[in-house]
């Protein structure tokens, strides 16, 4: 082990010591200090330059934040999938697969495939209109019958018996090469049904 003189001891207190560190930046400052009126011009411009640069700096960065916002609030949303596992458009097969006077429920997409007695396609909204509790399909009654309030639906998810106030929401839907698209991410509201809301295939 190196032993220290006492001088050397001294010496390393007074290099550690918080006093000794203020003495040593006063005397810097001190010479660093302007003298002249020019030298306290250029001084004052230097800290002005320096505060500008500062502020110009926060600003665009501030801006860049108020833009990635903005884009990211206006930017489109993209459909996620179309495969139908995680996306709003679900393929739900080929038309030969429903029969005309069938209801089918696609669970994940909390809808069902309807497709009436001439043929045509609705895809029907599975949640009540009345509160919101999920309607079931009765192949027996030929009808859906909310368990809440016992709201009936027809086929076409029009009111059959209140309270709902209206009928079943249904979902856009549209036949591609024969098979049936379903997408979930465009709810309709309707009062009634009509005819128009109804999705044929194309004759071949
Ligand atoms: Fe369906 Fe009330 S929630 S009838």
């Amino acid at each position: 082990m190196v032993q220290r003189t006492g001088y050397e001891v001294n010496m390393a207190v007074k290099i550690i010591t918080p006093a000794y560190l203020m003495k040593k930046v006063k005397v810097k400052m001190s010479k660093s200090e302007p003298t002249t009126e020019m030298e306290k011009t250029e001084e004052l411009t230097s800290r002005r330059s320096f505060f500008s640069v500062l502020w110009i700096g926060l600003g665009i960065v501030a801006l860049m934040e108020f833009i990635g916002m903005v884009s990211a609030f206006l930017m489109p949303r993209k459909k996620r999938g179309s495969a139908g596992n995680l996306g709003t458009l679900i393929d739900a097969g080929s038309v030969d697969k429903f029969p005309k006077e069938s209801v089918t429920a696609f669970i994940r997409g909390k809808f069902y495939l309807c497709r009436l007695e001439d043929g045509g396609f609705l895809a029907v909204s599975r949640k009540c209109t009345h509160l919101g509790c999920t309607v079931p399909w009765s192949e027996k009654e030929k009808k859906f019958v909310c368990p809440c309030h016992a709201s009936a639906f027809d086929i076409r998810g029009a009111v059959i018996s209140p309270p709902a106030p209206r009928a079943l929401d249904v979902y856009h839907l549209y036949i591609e090469n024969n098979i049936v698209k379903v997408d979930t991410g465009k709810r309709v509201k309707r009062s009634g049904f009509r005819t128009d809301q109804v999705v044929y295939a194309k004759k071949a």
